[in-house]
């Protein structure tokens, strides 16, 4: 089959994107208002410096969500893809859960103590997955820090292993990328004040990189390699069968 280059024209993309960005400011007023008082308090006018990234200018400002939608501050309504990226995956604000949460406000929110319900849930979470022991944490980042100190312990191996451009929260082993000859490890060049230059913790290899991984784990010194089934942060990156 014949291989036909399609050239994009990028002058064009330009002016359809100019174009998208003045219909988005133009529908969003009340967020725009929202953002630039939130300027005065907030970094960059948002609670989490990721959320300044988002497309258009600046984020929308969320007044209700329910099921698979929201609506912002303007009124205008949208079927959400994102659900809280995981965190509402069932949809926002269910019932059942709603009901459950409210009467748990009344006996109090957190008491620095465990209660009954954490026996439920780590009952619950065994029986699912088939793992003999549980712990909480309050975010994924949380979750691989704990993970990687039990691995790093458990092996005494001092390093582990990432794929390029991986995200897997504030991990600070985890922002390493392969400089342009696609072997040596850098650090990642958004990386802020690192404590230490991560690629003394770190290998890196690209993902469906079969020989690339098996040079990096034969020495025998990676505790533990941190990978998603599918990269996700990147677009998404579907693994090759035989890796
Ligand atoms: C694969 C992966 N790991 C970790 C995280 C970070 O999660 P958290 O914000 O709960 O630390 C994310 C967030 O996007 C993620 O996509």
């Amino acid at each position: 089959m014949s291989q036909q280059l399609v050239q994009i024209d990028r002058e064009h993309l330009k002016k359809l994107y100019a174009e998208e960005e003045a219909l988005f400011l133009k529908n969003h007023p009340k967020c725009r208002d929202a953002f630039e008082r939130a300027k005065n308090s907030l970094l960059d006018g948002v609670p989490m410096h990721w959320m300044k990234k988002w497309t258009g200018g600046h984020p929308l400002f969320v007044k209700q969500a329910k099921g698979g939608h929201f609506t912002d501050l303007d009124d205008v309504k949208f079927i959400d893809f994102c659900l809280g990226d995981t965190g509402s995956m069932t949809g926002h604000s269910p019932d059942v859960v709603v009901d459950f949460v409210s009467k748990q406000l009344n006996n109090g929110i957190t008491y620095m103590l465990p209660n009954e319900n954490a026996i439920w849930v780590g009952d619950d979470l065994k029986k699912r997955f088939g793992l003999p022991y549980w712990q909480v944490a309050v975010s994924a980042t949380d979750a691989n820090r704990f993970t990687l100190r039990i691995a790093r312990h458990i092996t005494k191996r001092p390093k582990i292993l990432v794929f390029n451009y991986c995200y897997h929260g504030t991990v600070d082993e985890a922002f390493v990328t392969l400089a342009d000859d696609g072997v040596t490890a850098e650090c990642r060049a958004t990386n802020i004040g690192p404590q230490t230059n991560p690629t003394n913790t770190t290998k890196v290899v690209e993902f469906n990189d079969v020989e690339a991984l098996e040079r990096a784990l034969a020495p025998g010194d990676v505790a533990a390699v941190l990978c998603e089934p599918a990269m996700t942060n990147i677009g998404i990156v579907l693994p090759h069968q035989d890796f």
